[in-house]
This record gives structure tokens, sequence and C-alpha cells, in this order.
């Protein structure tokens, strides 16, 4: 049997390249080898204020992605977390196995929530609801960028300490980090992460960007002083992010984009990354239009969900029963 793999891309802002590089080209690389679980989890982006229209576009938006990046929509199970209401149930039953302390340590709660007045009590214990999300289908590996790593060892932690006081019920997950692009950075503040939500969209390069646009930006970005095309992340982040973007979408290692580099200037290198990332998007997005039109979307997910429910209400009736919930 095959070993699964299972990670979601929330709908609350048009996907970046960052989003690819750190989800969404695993479950392509990945996908022949495990059994693939890919979903929309829409009850995450609720965690902060959306509009309800814009949301369901994007829910639907952000598989015609999947499926225009590559990822089959046939062999892998792919569907909207939302759908499945086990998702919520088991993600209540852990809420109360897991402790105030280490959820107050988690950095992008602290981040998220930093200067609000308001703060929602989901965008607290969404890490809980990311767990159940994995331990639902007994995922083995997780792939994520790096600002999801201590949400997966959460999920760890939670499955482990569950385990040892209710029974076997829950496989343990690893996170699969990429080796490269794990995290692509701000093009104005590399200090951050690309977002889908930044506050100046000149700052990220999404899925959709029209041609000029992504030329517009990546001439724009913020490059470092000095000179010489080299990877140093620490005196030169501008620099390094364009070259970890570089070699990401011309499947490339850093060193063989270095010695493509050698003796270039900046704006060489912010040219060719241009042109690697308009050749790489303009075919996405011809082949996202199509699958937007086909009505492949909506039989995908509906295959999708009741796949995943199958599997999902197993995993669940399980828990509730050691719980103590219902009847036996
Ligand atoms: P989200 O929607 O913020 O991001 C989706 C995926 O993109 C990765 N990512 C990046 N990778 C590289 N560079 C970046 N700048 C960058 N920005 C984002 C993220 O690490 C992620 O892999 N909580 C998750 C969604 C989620 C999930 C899950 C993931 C919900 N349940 C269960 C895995 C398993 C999130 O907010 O990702």
């Amino acid at each position: 049997m095959k070993k699964r793999l299972l990670t979601g891309l929330q709908p609350s802002g048009e996907l970046t390249i960052g989003n690819y590089c750190g989800g969404i080209k695993q479950v392509v690389n990945y996908q022949d080898e495990y059994e693939t679980f890919l979903f929309v989890p829409d009850m995450h982006s609720i965690t902060v204020p959306q509009d309800p229209e814009t949301l369901h576009r994007r829910v639907r938006e952000i598989v015609g992605m999947y499926l225009a990046c590559g990822v089959s929509g046939t062999k892998n199970h792919i569907y909207i977390q939302s759908e499945i209401p086990e998702h919520a149930n088991l993600s209540w039953i852990l809420e109360c196995n897991a402790y105030m302390g280490e959820m107050s340590r988690m950095t992008q709660f602290k981040a998220k929530s930093e200067g609000k007045k308001e703060i929602g009590c989901g965008l607290f214990t969404y890490p809980i609801l990311m767990t159940a999300d994995i331990l639902l289908y007994n995922a083995d590996v997780v792939p994520t960028g790096a600002d999801q790593k201590q949400h997966v060892e959460l999920a760890r932690n939670l499955a482990q300490r569950f385990n040892k006081k209710y029974g076997e019920i829950f496989v343990v997950p690893e996170p699969l980090i990429p080796k490269l692009g794990a995290k692509i950075r701000d093009l104005l503040d590399p200090t951050k992460k690309m977002s889908k939500s930044a506050e100046n969209p000149k700052a990220s390069i999404f899925l959709n960007d029209p041609e000029k646009v992504v030329r517009k930006k990546i001439m724009g970005a913020v490059t470092d002083s000095g000179e010489g095309v080299v990877y140093d992340e620490e005196n030169k982040p501008g620099v390094s992010n364009l070259l970890t973007i570089y070699a990401s979408f011309s499947n490339k290692t850093i060193p063989e984009a270095e010695k493509h580099f050698e003796g270039a200037r900046y704006g060489d290198l912010k040219k060719e990354v241009a042109e690697v990332l308009v050749e790489f998007l303009t075919g996405l997005q011809d082949r996202f239009a199509q699958v937007m039109s086909s009505g492949i979307v909506d039989e995908t997910l509906d295959r999708g969900r009741d796949e995943a429910r199958a599997i999902a209400s197993v995993t669940y009736d399980k828990a509730r029963r050691a719980v103590g919930l219902g009847r036996v």
C-alpha cells in the first residue's frame, strides 16, 4: 500500500509563487509515489474576515490552479474542507486535548494577532483544525513551506498524546519541507516571506499576474549593496531570493544557478528571473482558463468529497468512541 501525503492551501488570497514552491510543486512531484490528499482549507480562511462571494470564487479557483499546475484530479483525492464535517468534529476532540501554553507559542498566531484589538478565537485554535485535517486521513507526510513546520510539529505532538491516552488511533505525520523554495521572500522586504495577503501587491508574484506585471514587479524587487550574483542569505537576502526563484522555476540547483550568473549584474539576474517566471506563468494561465471553462473542477470536487468523507468518517468514529462520545 502506498504511503499517504496530504496538504492544503488556504483560499484567503490569490496564490503566489511561494505557495506553488512550498505546496503545489511538491504535490506534483510526489503524487505518483504517495496516495495524495490535496484539499482546500476554506474553514481556515474565515479565521480572518472574508467577503463570502470572493471566498466562494477562490475555493473553486484554487482547485483550478491545482489541476492547471499538473495535479491529477483522477489519481488524487481533491476536496473542500467544509464539505467534510468530520474536520470540525475531530478538531473539537483535539481541542480538548491541546494546551493553552503550546497554542500560545505558535509563531503564526503571534504574527497574525499582533497589534489587533479583536482577535477571533479561531485564529488561536486554527492549528488544531489543521491537526484534524492531517490526522483524519492518517497522512504519513505533509509537504509545506517552512512557515507551516511548527503546525505540523503540533500535529505530531497531539497525535502522540492522543495515542498514548486513548490507544493507537492516529498515524504520526512527518513534515516534508522542500530543499529549495521552502521560503520564497517578499520582493520588497526580503526579511519577510512572500504572502498572499501582503499589504503591497508589488511584494508578491501571484500565479494569475499578467506578463507585464510580473516583469515590473521583478525589476522593482529590492536587491542588495555590492555586486556579484551569489547566494548569501544573511548579507544578500534580496539577491538570494531572486536566485532561489530562478533555480526553482528553471529546475536548477542553487550552485548551478550561481554558475549560470557568474560575472552577471543584478539587472541581468532580474531579466532572467522575469523570463523564467513569464514562461511558466503564461502556460499555467492558459491551462487554468481551459480548466475553469470545462466543468472538471466540480466533477473532481464531487468525487473527491465522497472519497475523502468515506476515509474521514472511519477515523473520526474511532476517535469519538475512544474518548467516549455518543453510543458505542
Ligand atoms: P497557506 O495557505 O498559508 O500556504 C499554502 C502553502 O504554501 C506554503 N507557503 C510558502 N512556501 C514557500 N514560500 C512562501 N513564501 C510561502 N508562503 C506559503 C505554505 O507553507 C503552505 O505549504 N495552514 C496552512 C493550510 C493548511 C494545511 C493543512 C497545510 C490547512 N490545513 C493541513 C497542510 C496540512 C496554510 O495556511 O497554508
